[in-house]
């Protein structure tokens, strides 16, 4: 969605720019190719920000790639002596080289061991947290993050499965998966899908702290300084609703919500990118004091 990014944020504007989840690069280089004076991007994974070193080279010292988590936003700016920005971009979720590249564990696509961690030095990976969960959060998990029915059902099914031996590969979690959903008639969408993308939001806690992350990046935006955020699930997006709400009576920081509806992306980006069937944008202003 880089037309919409572009005019909501108007990089043309010029100043400092931040995009927190730089990914690849694609959304950063449109930032600058429209003006922006400077641009800090912002990524978990180490494996992103070497493409994005790629794909922004030519804009020299006019970028600054920074290994982190938007959640340490304040922290990460005031390191850089960056009191306030003009504009903050946030393209949550999954990108689609952790999906595609072989060995991250994201897809159950390929056969591979179950990392799918985002930040590739820290924390457990997805088999370390189906190894120590019981069957009551992982039933929790799934039916909440991957919005899955039969969420019990499988968990026990991961639980008996475990017993027989550790669910270490991305072929055996899903081959647990398929086997306990009931099959009724044909479906395009694997009986896998949900419980990945449940697992996944999970295991990079990805729900945790967006409220609080969305009130710092206002907070640092200079009056008249723009958000935009891009969410791929539901949860995502009613965070983002109900905190620009709360941020937009808050005498403090004083938002003006420039999106009343969420911005979907067109049918013809869809067609091109299937993955953007479930985006949803929403913007924000800060208001001159
Ligand atoms: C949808 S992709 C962004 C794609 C990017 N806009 C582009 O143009 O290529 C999301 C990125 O956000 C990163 N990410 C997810 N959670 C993060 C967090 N808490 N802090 C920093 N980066 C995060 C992921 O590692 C991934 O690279």
């Amino acid at each position: 969605m880089v037309a919409e990014v572009l005019e909501h944020l108007e990089p043309a504007r010029g100043g400092v720019f931040v995009d927190c989840t730089v990914g690849l690069g694609g959304h950063a280089r449109a930032l600058l190719e429209a003006g922006a004076s400077r641009l800090i991007g912002l990524d978990r994974d180490p494996g992103a920000l070497a493409a994005a070193a790629e794909t922004l080279r030519e804009y020299g010292d006019r970028v600054e790639l920074v290994h982190g988590d938007y959640r340490r936003l304040d922290e990460l700016l005031d390191a850089r002596g960056i009191p306030a920005v003009d504009g903050v971009l946030a393209d949550l979720g999954v990108s689609s080289m952790q999906l595609d590249q072989p060995g991250r564990g994201f897809s159950f696509k390929r056969d591979e061991p179950l990392d799918m961690r985002m930040d590739t030095t820290a924390g457990p990976t997805a088999a370390d947290a189906i190894r120590d969960a019981d069957e009551r959060t992982l039933g929790g998990v799934i039916y909440e993050f991957g919005e899955e029915r039969h969420a019990r059902r499988i968990a026990r099914a991961i639980v008996e499965g475990r017993m027989r031996a550790p669910v270490e590969t991305t072929g055996r979690l899903a081959e647990i998966v398929r086997r306990a959903v009931p099959r009724r008639g044909y479906s395009r969408i694997d009986p896998a899908t949900r419980t990945f993308q449940a697992i996944r939001i999970w295991v990079n806690r990805e729900l945790e702290g967006l409220d609080a992350f969305l009130t710092q990046a206002v907070r640092r935006l200079c009056p008249g300084g723009r958000i935009v955020v891009i969410t791929f699930h539901s949860l995502e997006d009613r965070i983002v609703k109900h905190t620009f709400r709360a941020l937009q009576s808050g005498g403090e920081t004083g938002l003006t919500i420039r999106t009343k509806r969420p911005v979907v992306p067109s049918e013809a980006e869809v067609e091109r990118n299937s993955r953007a069937r479930s985006a949803k944008l929403r913007a924000a202003e800060r208001r001159t004091a």
